[in-house]
């Protein structure tokens, strides 16, 4: 996820930027930048890479000494990853330097109005258009400008802005993009993470959705987008570096499950239409033309990718009535697949760099199939590699184990079904605006479905004493069960295994005895009575039943086993809820083992040899 730190203060600029960014670089980033403002003429220096290569062009073309400054470090989501589209941006006369963090959905309108208008843009990204309409609305205010140009903006963003005619203040902002502000003496700072301000300063200013702060040397002065004052206490902040990293978590993995309903929203973000129940194709940015083309799909993934694949071809199947077929990487790049070019291979991948994944890719693609790539890193070679592309943006995921880029892969997938459903006109008005509204609220219902946290915890320090575990499904909870007990192997070192409950009878029920544990993901409506009879033979050998399940089957449940109780959503939509008690389970398991949990022995988080 993209970094960003601002400064006013005595030191010299340049040096606290970087610095800064160095804190922030653990979220990973792919383009960085620095602007200073030494007396009225801002000097910029932006790479494509590292920071090193940034501190080596800052030694070659040294900056001014200045005491006020904004950086930045790209995760990359609207323009590839090169140094044009690195931030600060700035207008045509390079007046305004903007830093940017998060997504605006309406930028191609206001970037289509603003070139009518004659602005020239230099760069792909999204947030270019924030100088040029600060240019435009300046009457001599630097706030008012700002404040002015925010109303304009939807979406996600924090920003910190430079005027050149202003060397003795910044500009920050927030909306759904965190941002604080670290309170110095005789000096300010920016950041959207308090680690970039701890060396600084222990007193921070969090900035709240719909504030803008002005920063000097010594005063910070906050407003409403509508202008009212906001009076706040800074607060003090206790953490450790290595705390605050980990926003206060204990792990990763932790911090990285509890971002989920964030993540969604950002997966969602500009993609749909919740009022008019329906996608947005523009935001989609798919070749609704070239999807109707299809008549074919090939799931090429490994792993967790692999398992938001299984779903994929059900909601595919199901919506658009074309085949999918999903097989893991590994095999799929040995076989003679039957993909041509009416196949579109669906490459699935967190890091875009997963060796078998590519080889499947480049098959298909030398089959003369249409490669869909859906990724979490912009520039990766999957992303590269791919005709057409869907990210998920999770933002940077650094646990081995994936959580918020499966449940975010599930959902792009979902979107992809959708889109696929309409443009092959098989997945009706009606039925496409009751998902679409589901969508709209499923990051909500997936923060209510973290709070089965402190049971799952309580629910692993027994398991301690577990030495094999089943995960058991119908219909769309077969995946889910997979991922979960994937993510129960990994991290904790129990044996888990996954199946469809219906498969049981035919072998593996001989495993069930008095105490043996048995997760039931339980949230298809027209398979539950079956699943339901599953778990009665399961208990009738003595199994010890959990059931992860939409809380109104609690009646139903209840005889069988321990309810862990799920908010409603559509079914389709479920196996995204259902994952995250699987996640929470498999984490605390891992913990009451004393386990590495953000490193699990023997495993690379991206897995670029064969
Ligand atoms: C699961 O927690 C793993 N990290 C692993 O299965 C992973 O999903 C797989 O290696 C594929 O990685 P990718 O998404 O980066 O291609």
């Amino acid at each position: 996820m993209c970094g960003i730190v601002g400064y006013v203060g005595e030191r010299r600029a340049d040096q606290v930027l970087l610095d800064g960014l160095r804190r922030l670089e653990y979220r990973g980033y792919d383009s960085a930048g620095i602007a200073v403002n030494p007396d009225h003429r801002v000097e910029v220096r932006k790479v494509a890479g590292r920071l090193d290569e940034l501190a080596r062009v800052m030694q070659q073309e040294p900056l001014h000494p200045a005491g006020i400054g904004i950086g930045h470090t790209r995760w990359a989501t609207h323009g590839r990853p090169t140094r044009e589209n690195a931030h600060p941006h700035t207008d045509e006369e390079g007046h305004w330097l903007v830093v940017h963090n998060g997504i605006l959905e309406n930028f191609s309108q206001l970037r289509r109005e603003l070139e009518a208008r004659g602005h020239r843009f230099r760069t792909e990204t999204d947030s270019e258009v924030v100088p040029h309409l600060l240019e435009e609305l300046y009457r001599g205010d630097l706030v008012e400008a700002v404040r002015q140009a925010v109303l304009r903006l939807r979406g996600s963003f924090a920003l910190a802005v430079l005027h050149d005619a202003e060397p003795e203040r910044l500009v920050a902002v927030r909306q759904e993009s965190p941002l604080v502000i670290g309170l110095g003496r005789n000096e300010n700072l920016v950041a959207s993470d308090l680690q970039a301000v701890l060396p600084y300063t222990r007193q921070a200013l969090v900035l709240e959705n719909g504030e803008i702060a002005e920063v000097s040397r010594d005063r910070v002065r906050v407003i409403r987008f509508d202008g009212s004052p906001v009076e706040r206490s800074p607060m003090r902040i206790a953490w450790s570096v290595e705390e605050s990293e980990r926003g206060g978590y204990r792990h990763f993995m932790l911090k990285e499950i509890m971002e989920q309903p964030e993540a969604l929203r950002e997966t969602l973000r500009g993609r749909i239409d919740p009022e008019a129940g329906e996608l947005d194709w523009e935001g989609l940015q798919l070749d609704r033309e070239r999807l109707a083309r299809i008549r074919r799909v090939a799931v090429v993934a490994c792993g967790t990718a692999f398992h938001a694949g299984l779903t994929a071809r059900e909601l595919i199947e199901r919506w658009a009535r074309i085949p999918v077929e999903a097989e893991v990487a590994s095999e799929f790049r040995y076989r003679r697949p039957l993909v041509g070019p009416e196949t579109l291979a669906l490459a699935i991948s967190q890091s875009g760099e997963t060796s078998d994944t590519l080889a499947g890719l480049r098959l298909a693609r030398e089959l003369g199939a249409t490669v869909l790539g859906v990724c979490n890193v912009m520039g990766s070679s999957v992303d590269r590699e791919s005709d057409l592309r869907l990210y998920t943006r999770a933002g940077p995921e650094i646990a081995v184990a994936s959580t918020k880029a499966y449940t975010t892969q599930l959902l792009t997938v979902t979107l992809l079904a959708v889109a696929l459903g309409e443009s092959h006109g098989e997945l009706p008005a009606e039925e496409r605006r009751r998902l679409i509204r589901a969508l709209d609220a499923l990051p909500g219902k997936a923060r209510e479905a973290l709070g089965l946290s402190p049971r799952l915890e309580e629910l692993a320090r027994e398991a301690t004493g577990w030495s094999d575990v089943f995960y058991l499904g119908r219909g769309l909870d077969v995946a889910v069960a997979m991922e979960g007990a994937l993510k129960l192997k990994e991290i904790s070192y129990l044996h888990a295994e996954a199946y469809p409950a219906g498969e049981l009878k035919h072998g593996t029920l001989a495993l069930i005895s008095d105490g043996v544990p048995v997760f039931a993901v339980l949230t298809q409506p027209e398979v539950a009575e079956k699943m339901i009879s599953n778990l009665l033979e399961v208990k009738a050998r003595g199994g010890r039943i959990f059931v992860v399940a939409p809380a109104s089957l609690r009646e139903e449940v209840e005889p069988v086993g321990e309810l862990l109780p799920l908010p409603e959503s559509e079914p389709e939509l479920m196996p995204i809820l259902a994952a995250i008690p699987l996640q929470l389970f498999a984490y605390h398991a891992a913990v009451a083992r004393g386990n590495d949990v953000d490193k699990p022995r023997n495993l690379a988080k991206s897995v670029t040899v064969e």
